[in-house]
């Protein structure tokens, strides 16, 4: 456990809950232990989608549409066929129907629509994938083009007001994935505004973003004829790279006409997800519709990364309104922050950028509405911190311009407006220690050295420090499950949970082990695929602590039944569920993010030279594993704060730079030394194990740190991501 001496901190205005340790809790929950799975991934042998061994397999490539909206008029597949190695050209004249439209974005070559640039409207399926792709080029379609909207107009007159209330986790049509209504107020912002004496009326925009896992989408699907069996045997076998299959489950088996059961879904390792693998994307039906008219050949797709900015989803451009008005000493009189986002017409995603605008600091008057734009481009999905990355980016940039504009230190401010319950739902905090890491970071990071803006300069670089406060909710959605069995001496841990990297194979273990009272080393894990029981799947940073949360209530059920002397083959499985009373509290992680920069004066480039994170979010279950995935955060922070940037064509629909050539991503060299630590607090509200989630918390507020920072190094508000040299020479 990573802890900091705390004496001399003044108490948080919510003490944190100290529960008494839980029987069987320690000693592997909060040891350094290493990835069970490094020596198969160092070695090439941890099997991912593409690797599992599989005969006779044939490729399909997706063919995509090179308009933005309209209809196929004709599609000339004679020469494509004729390329040797060729099985079938798949288009919607020639392909297997499919049953239930769970989600618009999943149905394809059915009717020959096009909705965005970039979807897929045929595939060739070849013996080898060099001939399935120069096969596609060969396909000649004619489209009838209908003029399509593409520019993103935030004042649009059809913008959308989102008012509604769908707390739908997996919607049937996926399409606003809200969990709290869109638009919400409390007192009389205007009247706020104006008895203020400090405003700040500003607005923030950022691109659409890229997910960019190392791992392309990649997918075998092999269609079993069983009908020699029995009906209900398993139809379609998926070796996939997902976040969990449970969304996969309901989406894709409707969608194929198969019972859930008839759909298995194999994911042992994935390559980073990000949130870009939570839901399923039209590729895996392509490799599904492929690998029924080749029935028994299993169909193998490995999507390349120019696909990857074309129809697996991505973060949705916004733009963010933002007014804040205070009173002399700081404190807030009002609060108004509207994001205006695009979306697609096809599908609408929306990310839900205000809520955490909504309970980071107390004010007497609030708005907070969302508003989307209705384009023909491709939907958007959850990235990395959905919603919060964006609103967060905008409210803590606006607090650092209300301070310059207060004369009040940045931390300071934040102080002065810290709400003694939520200010959305009066509920109280679960723990909130958000004003510990403040202190604590700013004693650490030495911000007393701050000084005023432009001031501090080492040759042709200015030098400046930026903070901004960072959270994450609790994201509780679904009823999860594991199972623990007893075998050979072991004890094996199943459940749908998934590993993207992110350490459920190693972590997963120590909380059993515990809740058993055994060695970590006799417990295994058996995750990442459908046939264990239903878990919820690894989003909003919640895998730990809810799959904690079963595995303890499964463990501890295994030991009533089984005793301490188990026979082989013994077995018990567990419900989690939220501890009694978690609704009536309000359940979020913070955490505070310290920045040194440098800005050259002669190029504008910005240098991140420090950075360090400091977080309060519950137990934390293996401080390596946790410490690694804040320094990933960090880094996709800097990445999107310096560098991240699309560009849609409007007159065509497609993304100029969709690749790694033209968008950049963080390398090495941009990323200094990142310094992470965690506060000590244990939280009993999430779970039994008393753990937040962490992941997505990293990206949280850090790019306003950055741009706080930029504004402390040059006197420059820059209020556009990423912020780039021409910015900063131009602003
Ligand atoms: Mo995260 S974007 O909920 O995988």
């Amino acid at each position: 456990m990573i802890t900091i001496d705390t004496t001399g901190v003044p108490a948080p205005t919510t003490a944190p809950v100290h529960a008494p340790p839980k029987p069987g809790h320690g000693p592997h929950v909060g040891a350094d232990r290493q990835r069970v799975d490094a020596p198969l991934k160092v070695t090439g042998t941890a099997l991912y989608a593409y690797e599992h061994p599989v005969d006779e397999p044939c490729y399909v490539w997706p063919i995509l549409s090179t308009i933005a909206r309209g209809r196929i008029r004709d599609i000339d597949i004679d020469e494509a066929a004729a390329v040797p190695g060729v099985l079938r050209v798949l288009s919607h004249q020639s392909t297997p129907r499919l049953r239930v439209k769970t989600d618009p974005a999943l149905w394809i070559l059915q009717d020959g629509e096009v909705h965005y640039r970039g979807q897929i409207v045929a595939g060739v399926i070849a013996e080898t994938p060099e001939a399935a792709r120069e096969a596609a080029e060969l396909v000649h379609i004619s489209y009838d083009e209908q003029l399509a909207e593409l520019d993103f107009d935030p004042d649009s007159p059809y913008a959308i007001s989102v008012r509604r209330v769908a707390p739908i986790v997996i919607a049937r049509r996926s399409e606003v994935l809200f969990t709290r209504p869109g638009e919400e107020s409390k007192g009389d912002v205007d009247a706020g505004l104006a008895a203020a004496v400090h405003r700040v009326e500003v607005e923030y925009e950022h691109p659409s973003e890229y997910h960019c896992q190392m791992e392309p989408h990649a997918v075998i699907a092999t269609w079993h004829d069983t009908s020699r069996i029995h009906p209900g045997a398993t139809r379609l076998t998926l070796y996939d790279a997902n976040q969990g299959p449970i969304a996969h489950r309901s989406l894709l088996a409707p969608l194929l006409g198969l019972l859930p059961n008839q759909l298995e879904i194999i994911s042992p390792y994935v390559g980073g997800g990000f949130g870009g693998k939570a839901m399923p994307h039209s590729h895996l039906v392509l490799a599904a519709l492929a690998a029924k008219t080749v029935a028994p050949r299993p169909v193998k797709l490995a999507i390349t990364r120019q696909h990857m900015f074309a129809f697996v989803g991505h973060r949705p451009r916004s733009v963010h309104r933002v007014h804040l008005g205070a009173e002399a000493r700081g404190r807030l009189t009002a609060i108004d922050h509207v994001s205006i986002q695009a979306t697609s017409r096809l599908k609408r995603y929306i990310d839900q950028s205000c809520l955490a605008t909504r309970m980071m600091y107390a004010t007497p008057n609030r708005h907070t509405e969302h508003r989307v734009v209705e384009l023909d481009v491709a939907p958007g999905t959850w990235m990395r911190a959905p919603g919060d990355f964006s609103g967060m980016f905008a409210l803590e940039s606006a607090l650092d311009e209300l301070a310059d504009a207060s004369g009040i230190d940045p931390i300071e401010l934040r102080i002065r407006n810290e709400p003694d319950v939520d200010p959305e739902d009066g509920k109280p905090w679960s723990t909130r220690n958000l004003v510990a890491c403040l202190r604590q970071g700013s004693e650490r990071f030495g911000w007393s050295h701050r000084r005023p803006p432009g001031q501090r300069r080492e040759r042709e670089w200015l030098i400046g420090l930026g903070m901004a406060s960072a959270c994450f909710p609790n994201t509780h959605a679904v009823s999860l499950f594991a199972q623990i069995t007893f075998q050979r001496g072991r004890y094996l841990v199943q459940m749908q949970a998934a590993d993207l990297g992110t350490g459920a194979h190693t972590v997963l273990p120590q909380i059993a082990a515990d809740a058993l009272g055994v060695d970590v080393d006799v417990v295994d894990s058996d995750i990442g695929r459908t046939g264990t029981p239903m878990a919820m799947l690894a989003g909003g940073s919640s895998g730990t602590y809810e799959w904690g949360n079963a595995i303890v209530a499964a463990c501890e059920r295994f030991r009533r039944k089984h005793g301490e002397q188990p026979n082989e083959g013994a077995t018990a499985w567990a419900q989690g569920r939220p501890p009694r009373g978690a609704r009536k509290r309000s359940r979020h992680a913070f955490g505070a993010h310290f920045i040194e920069i440098a800005v050259s004066t002669v190029t504008g480039e910005v240098r991140v030279r420090r950075m360090l994170g400091i977080f309060a979010a519950g137990t934390i279950v293996n401080p390596r594993l946790a410490r690694s995935q804040m320094v990933g955060g960090l880094t996709m922070a800097v990445s999107a704060a310096l560098h991240e940037e699309s560009f849609l064509d409007p007159r065509f629909g497609h993304i100029v730079n969709g690749d790694l050539a033209g968008y950049h991503i963080a390398a090495h060299a941009d990323i200094p030394q990142i310094e992470i630590e965690f506060l000590e607090e244990h939280d009993p509200w999430f779970g039994a194990i008393g753990a937040k989630g962490i992941g997505e918390m990293a990206m949280v507020g850090a790019p306003a740190a950055i741009g706080n920072a930029i504004f402390n190094a040059t006197g420059r508000r820059l209020r556009a991501l990423p912020f780039t040299l021409d910015k900063v020479l131009t602003v």
